[in-house]
């Protein structure tokens, strides 16, 4: 399995920090907001990774999270040149992704809790699978409307009237069909290539797979000040109840077996003295007092 990170867009409601930077290198608490969608995808098991965003940001990706050895993992860079719709990401991949099935997820996606995830990519075999998540505002996302039997019945992008509550975030399993469902694509009215059609496409084929997200699953999107500085806060509350840290990656790598824990702790020791490494230090200690499965 591929795994493709969607970096990119025009992040204009975040004007003016994204003069500067990508929304997705904002930080969300004590981390760049990329880290949290990256370790999703590492706890998932994916090794292969691809960073799509703009000309202008990819230098700054590729210095964050350069090839991705120190992780244990591979990063590819490629650009998308205007923000022309999240399924243009597996035309702008088509080489990375071959022969392979792939997951998409975007850049600006914060999921916290439950092991939907790692279960899901374990259980993929063909088909796409999506997932469904409660939201109070289902307007502003892609929707799905389930039947008496919990199956898909509809999936609309930003409905005026949602059919339902059930939004779908932004992580999206598919098999190697995508690829030439994607290149049949037109854009839709406001120009763009919709993720919505491609799993309406899996609908209409009877092989996409919607997965509720259950109420352990936390689902933040940080694309408004106010939502980049909730989830700030959020993150912060968790990590100080529970003296864990959220969206590592050099954590989820190690309980994956992608890091020894002799290059967890080379990696470790390279960071400058900060809390960041503070915690990592921590990890270190308790792994080889009681094994990978701590923590
Ligand atoms: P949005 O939040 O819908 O758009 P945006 O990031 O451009 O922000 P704004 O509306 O404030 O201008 O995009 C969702 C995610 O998908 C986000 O991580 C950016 C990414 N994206 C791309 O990388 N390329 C695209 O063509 C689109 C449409 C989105």
């Amino acid at each position: 399995m591929k795994g493709i990170i969607l970096a990119g867009g025009a992040g204009s409601r975040l004007y003016p920090l994204t003069q500067v930077a990508s929304k997705q290198l904002q930080p969300v608490y004590d981390k760049p907001m990329v880290y949290y969608p990256l370790t999703v995808l590492i706890a998932s098991g994916i090794r292969e990774f691809c960073l799509i965003s703009t000309p202008q940001d990819i230098p700054r990706f590729e210095q964050l999270l350069g090839d991705g050895k120190r992780w244990g993992i591979t990063i590819e860079y490629r650009e998308q040149a205007k923000p022309e719709g999240i399924a243009q990401a597996f035309l702008i991949a088509e080489s990375f992704i071959g022969q392979d099935p792939v997951t998409l997820i975007l850049g600006d996606n914060i999921f916290f809790g439950g092991d939907a995830f790692p279960r899901a990519f374990a259980d993929f075999k063909s088909g796409a699978t999506v997932f469904a998540y409660h939201v109070t505002d289902p307007e502003r996302y892609g929707v799905v409307e389930f039947g008496l039997d919990g199956k898909a019945l509809s999936i609309e992008e930003k409905p005026e009237h949602p059919r339902s509550n059930y939004a779908v975030p932004g992580v999206y399993i598919y098999d190697n069909d995508v690829l030439a469902i994607a290149r049949a694509m037109k854009p839709s009215p406001r120009g763009e290539l919709e993720i919505t059609d491609i799993n309406r496409e899996y609908l209409r084929r009877g092989t996409l797979h919607v997965q509720r997200l259950s109420r352990g699953t936390a689902w933040l999107d940080a694309g408004t000040s106010t939502s980049l500085h909730d989830a700030s806060a959020y993150v912060q509350t968790i990590e100080k109840r529970q003296g864990i840290k959220l969206g590592c990656p050099e954590e989820a790598s190690l309980h994956r077996g992608f890091l020894s824990i002799d290059e967890f702790e080379s990696v470790v020791a390279a960071m400058p003295k900060c809390e960041y490494r503070d915690y990592l230090s921590g990890v270190a200690v308790e792994v080889r007092r009681l094994g990978i499965g701590a923590a």
